[in-house]
């Protein structure tokens, strides 16, 4: 079965080819333009921008896909695309072109849940949706921080979430007060390299046994005041020790919660996904935290952490598998899934 995935829920238009074989699924091209350099001037995303970038790129992204993948567009058998939660214009685009591509292929198509889609991305490679086991997955992105029980036949319950910034945020708010640009994750985490994480203690909040809830927004506060009082010159001096110090804060925190939630719901497996499940401090600091308590970490490769096609098309073959998943369904906003 060959098929194609389609995200476009934020400011990447990105399209995948997927061969889902007997036991394995193969990922034959996995192609994404990224609309960075479109939003960098304004600081963030702009909504408006990213629904135009889609119209103009989507096509263009598809047909690399498919020169990539070595596939015409007439061996598409089946489609999945983001259907929510992301930014509503840019939605539409990769609705309304999967809709309208189906159509015109005489195939099915199915709407994704963007969240549920970077969970998936850590299956990908097993092949296959682990239907007899429970997890706890620890979802970190740029629009949300949620740590959630699994259990077979997709079904999720909310253990904690954060109450106000996402990780990803924490990482692209404070970068930008250090004078980085957006987003500045992946940047913080490539100058953490030279830097010493115990240089300056950021704080850690509701850092108490008893939460699974996540704050950030303080922290944002924190290297504000940090930069405010130890001026520019300062910063740009020690900005290795700074994002190393800020990123041990936030893996700190997210490792921490993510490792109690696992202890206190009694299971062994733990899925690291999201664009910050890039992060190689996070992945290495809850991989020792994990296997000290016996748990097993599953992470998604590098590649497909951040937003991608293949992890859409993933999660729509492992709903079939578990025949859950119906053409043309409502997709459920995140928080009504639980
Ligand atoms: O999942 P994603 O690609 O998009 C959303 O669904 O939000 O996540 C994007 C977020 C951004 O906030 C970005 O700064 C962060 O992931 N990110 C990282 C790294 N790579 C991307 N954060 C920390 N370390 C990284 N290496
Ligand atoms: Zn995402």
């Amino acid at each position: 079965m060959i098929w194609l995935g389609i995200e476009s829920s934020c400011d990447d238009t990105a399209c995948a080819i997927l061969r889902e074989n007997k036991d394995s699924i193969e990922i034959l091209s996995n192609c994404l333009y990224s609309q960075i350099d479109e939003h960098k001037a304004w600081g963030g995303i702009v909504p408006e921008l990213a629904s135009r970038a889609h119209l103009e790129k989507i096509v263009p992204v598809l047909e690399q896909a498919l020169e990539q993948a070595n596939t015409s567009i007439e061996e598409i058998e089946q489609i999945a695309f983001t259907a929510s939660p992301g930014l509503m214009g840019s939605l539409l685009v990769g609705a309304n072109f999967a809709q309208g591509l189906a159509k015109d292929l005489g195939i099915e198509c199915y709407g994704i849940n963007h969240l549920e889609g970077h969970i998936c991305s850590a299956m990908l490679d097993k092949g296959e949706w682990l239907a007899d086991k429970s997890f706890i997955a620890l979802i970190v992105s740029g629009g949300h921080t949620e740590l959630v029980l699994l259990k077979p036949k997709f079904k999720y319950t909310s253990i904690g979430k954060t109450r106000d910034d996402a990780a990803g945020e924490a990482f692209d708010k404070s970068g930008k007060q250090l004078g980085l640009g957006y987003p500045a994750g992946a940047e913080i985490s490539r100058l953490a390299k030279n830097g010493n994480k115990n240089f300056y203690e950021f704080p850690r909040a509701l850092n108490e046994p008893t939460s699974l809830d996540f704050s950030f927004s303080g922290l944002k506060t924190a290297v504000n005041r940090y930069v405010q009082t130890k001026g520019k010159e300062f910063v740009e001096e020690n900005m290795a020790n700074i994002c190393a110090s800020l990123q041990e804060a936030i893996a700190d925190i997210l490792s921490l919660k993510a490792v109690n939630a696992a202890k206190k719901n009694n299971v062994e497996n733990l899925i690291l996904c999201g664009g910050v499940s890039a992060n190689s401090r996070l992945r290495e600091l809850l991989e020792e935290r994990a296997s000290k308590n016996g748990i097993n970490l599953i992470c998604p490769p590098p590649a497909l952490c951040t937003d991608n096609g293949a992890m859409i098309a993933a999660a729509a073959i492992f709903r079939k598998r578990a025949e859950l998943l119906v053409e043309n369904r409502e997709v459920k906003a995140w928080n009504e899934l639980f």
